[in-house]
């Protein structure tokens, strides 16, 4: 059966090249399309198919996922997740959908850090502020893909040389991510940075998620666990202040689930600041399972698993219905929401935040999972 599946796999390979790859497993398989190309690079769509027959869909275009098609408790699968049909609205819609965000994930303040005594100068694309990487950050660049071998699951490895001060971060950065897509319905996410020379590093996975099926209807009705007992407020601008604040007693305490939407509306200063959740929350990082998002009405759970120190919880407050992706669907105000492991945002310029620190010594290693099921 084995050596079957292999030479089916070898003869779709030959017959259509470009089309078709295989790996180890006949029933793990990673096909591959072409998207188009990108500043001279191919772009391509991968499907990763696990032995339960559930699918993902990622590309090289910002190292994104595409499409997360799973069951919910009647087994009904659909795509719940953000992505778009093509490239080209790849390259001109919204810039963060599903994107792996660097050289530093959200924002540095007025678009200006220091480093060993030299002060840098970033764009400033998000007044007064810059955001995810700058204009041409990580998510707007086509990365080096390499379908792996040999591995227990589908998986995929993108890899982005950063030359040394492009968007004006110190460094020829070398940054690489695996996506494994195991049979447990998990999408493993491995990171591996290395620098030249001193540098900063925040990087994360921007995936909206409604766990209805994107584009059908809010996310205020999903239910959501943050395992973080403390928060960092922010400015009007969405800085940090620097205050690491308890959650005890806020609309921010979600170490027990409560709706996205119970108290979204509250009279809270960090809730009119945010227009909505659009915070850092500080894992306590002591159980397995760092937040979950679980939707009563149609049994799917989302649990995100990471060793970051902090998750960006965002509401989707800055969907406004302009953007129209995958097979049509229009995604409307809070219709999705991110859960963005992560460093703490401006922690260049935060002293008493965990250093984000690059070394030429020591590569950056860290590893997020998205991991789906229904109850
Ligand atoms: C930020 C939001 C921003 C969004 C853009 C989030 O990480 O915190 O403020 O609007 O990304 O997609």
């Amino acid at each position: 059966m084995l050596k079957q599946g292999l030479f089916i796999c070898a003869v779709l390979v030959l017959t259509m090249p470009g089309i078709f790859s295989c790996v180890n497993n006949k029933k793990d398989m990673v096909t591959t399309e072409s998207l188009g190309t990108f500043e001279g690079k191919d772009v391509f769509l991968y499907t990763l198919t696990n032995k339960k027959g559930d699918v993902i869909r990622i590309t090289n275009y910002g190292a994104s996922i595409v499409e997360i098609n799973v069951p919910d408790r009647d087994g009904q699968k659909t795509n719940v997740t953000f992505g778009y049909d093509d490239l080209d609205s790849y390259i001109k819609g919204d810039p963060y959908f599903g994107k792996v965000v660097g050289q530093y994930a959200n924002r540095i303040a007025k678009g200006r850090f220091s480093l060993d005594g030299v002060e840098y100068t970033l764009a400033i694309n998000n007044e007064p502020n810059t955001l995810h990487g700058g204009p041409t950050g990580w998510h707007s660049r086509a990365w080096d893909p390499e379908v792996l071998k040999n591995t227990d699951y589908p998986a995929v490895k993108f890899t982005y040389h950063k030359p040394d001060m492009e968007e004006g971060y110190p460094g020829n950065v070398v940054a690489e991510v695996v996506y494994t897509w195991t049979d447990d319905n998990e999408i493993i996410m491995d990171y591996k940075v290395t620098t030249d020379r001193n540098t900063v590093i925040n990087i994360t996975n921007h995936a909206y998620f409604n766990l209805h099926g994107s584009g059908q209807g809010d996310i205020l009705d999903h239910e959501i666990l943050i395992r973080a007992s403390a928060f960092t407020p922010v400015d009007s601008t969405l800085i940090p202040t620097g205050e690491l604040r308890s959650v005890e007693g806020t609309p921010f305490d979600f170490r027990t689930p409560h709706l996205t939407g119970e108290r979204i509306g509250d009279e809270y200063d960090q809730l009119k600041l945010g227009r909505g959740y659009d915070h850092n929350f500080i894992l306590d990082n002591i159980e397995e399972v760092d937040a979950e998002v679980y939707d009563p009405s149609t049994g799917r759970v989302l649990q995100v698993i990471t060793d970051q120190p902090g998750v960006q919880f965002y509401t989707g407050n800055f969907l406004d219905g302009t953007q129209t992706g995958r097979g049509g669907k229009v995604y409307a105000y809070r219709s999705g929401l991110c859960l963005e492991t992560q460093h703490f945002p401006d922690s260049p310029n935060q002293p008493g935040f965990p250093s984000v620190l690059l070394t030429p010594e020591e590569p950056f290693l860290s590893s997020t999972i998205y991991r789906f099921s229904v109850r």
